[in-house]
């Protein structure tokens, strides 16, 4: 099984890092293959509404986003890892989600799976928040589920943590990477 990381935030070894870093430990310790893509180290342009996926269900744009695309292709399991930033995905996962209209176009407009084939994927949701009240990470998720219902992936779940700013400070939070790692693992099982 391959577990693919999607790392979403700009900060280098913040807290949706570790997070992620957990998840996918735990994937790898119960026999998965583990890659991650750092999204912030990636050239992805924005997605510019040409429509010229609707064709052939390629995008036109020949940047890092071709590798994405493969990588998802490849996986079983996707994590995508995003802190909020003004209550959505960052900027750099979210150009990466806009990119996937291709795939969108290949499952609502040709009618072919959008990965290519018809393996179940899973995929689950990683954030964290500075703020904390209720359903703060509604608006994420359902960005989140818009894609992986594109994409043929099964909604997982989330790993989310409010209350959480400074870096580093999801070490402090009691019992969260542990949540974390238990998620990987549970993700592996089939
Ligand atoms: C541009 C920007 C916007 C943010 N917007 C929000 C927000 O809307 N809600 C929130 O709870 N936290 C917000 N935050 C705080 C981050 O989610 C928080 O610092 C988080 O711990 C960063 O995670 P990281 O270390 O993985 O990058 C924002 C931070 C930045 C830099």
């Amino acid at each position: 099984m391959r577990v693919l990381g999607l790392a979403g935030s700009p900060r280098r070894n913040g807290n949706t890092d570790k997070l992620l870093a957990e998840v996918l430990r735990g994937a790898s310790n119960s026999g998965a293959e583990v890659e991650t893509i750092v999204l912030s180290e990636l050239q992805i342009a924005p997605c510019e509404n040409c429509d010229s996926c609707f064709e052939a269900g390629i995008c036109k744009i020949d940047d890092d986003m071709q590798d994405v695309y493969k990588e998802l292709m490849l996986a079983d399991r996707i994590v995508l890892a995003s802190p909020l930033h003004f209550m959505g995905l960052t900027a750099q996962t979210k150009v990466m989600v806009d990119r996937c209209q291709s795939l969108w176009s290949k499952k609502y407009k040709l009618h072919i799976p959008p990965l290519g084939d018809e393996k179940i994927r899973k995929g689950m949701f990683v954030s964290v928040g500075g703020q904390r009240f209720p359903n703060l990470f509604q608006p994420a998720i359902a960005t989140v589920k818009a894609l992986f219902i594109s994409l043929d992936i099964e909604y997982a779940g989330e790993v989310v943590f409010s209350g959480i700013d400074k870096a580093g400070n999801i070490s402090l939070e009691p019992g969260a990477l542990g949540k974390a790692y238990l998620a990987g693992q549970k993700l592996t099982e089939s």
